[in-house]
């Protein structure tokens, strides 16, 4: 495998690391652990928490689409393996789904917040909560996919 190709897996590997690794922190220690606050500290810890962790999925995002469009381009591009084309669709219809918590929900929360409206704010982050799921399991999928292609 030549340097670059090692390089940029390696920075494609880092960047599913932080995104998987840290919505599995999120949903299952800090979800349940702040699960008995009243939501007057619940919600607004969750947007600060959200705040900095998308900045982090944002960047984790860039690193894995630029590094994953050049591996898929060394690995044939249109010709490559069909499990590559599965885990760039797949990771694709995961980065939707991140763009839609970032721009869509994460600004509820925010508004939520601000005024005050604690059940409004809950149910955005019950939203975040489910489409976190389905990005936590796609994003498995997905592994599972990358690995797969060992084999063709
Ligand atoms: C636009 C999206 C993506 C593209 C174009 C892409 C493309 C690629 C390519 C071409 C490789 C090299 C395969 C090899 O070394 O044989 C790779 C490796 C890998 N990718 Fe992706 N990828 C994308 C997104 C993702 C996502 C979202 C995940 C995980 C959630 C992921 C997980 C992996 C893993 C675990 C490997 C290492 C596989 C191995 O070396 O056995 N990729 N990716």
């Amino acid at each position: 495998m030549n340097k670059a190709i090692e390089a940029a897996l390696f920075l494609h590997l880092l960047g599913v690391a932080v995104w998987i690794g840290g919505m599995v922190f999120a949903h299952f220690c800090l979800r349940p652990a702040l699960g008995d606050l009243a939501p007057q500290l619940r919600l607004p810890l969750w947007e600060s928490v959200f705040a900095r962790f998308f900045n982090w999925v944002a960047a984790s995002v860039l690193v894995i689409l630029l590094t994953g469009g050049f591996l898929l381009m060394q690995f044939g591009g249109g010709h490559a393996a069909w499990p590559l084309h599965a885990m760039a669709g797949l990771g694709i219809v995961m980065m939707l789904i991140f763009g839609h918590i970032r721009f869509g929900v994460f600004p509820r929360i925010r508004r939520a917040v601000q005024a005050q409206n604690w059940p409004d704010g809950a149910r955005a982050v019950g939203t975040v909560r489910r489409l976190v799921v389905i990005n936590l399991v796609l994003g498995v999928v997905t592994i599972g996919t990358a690995v797969l292609s060992r084999g063709f």
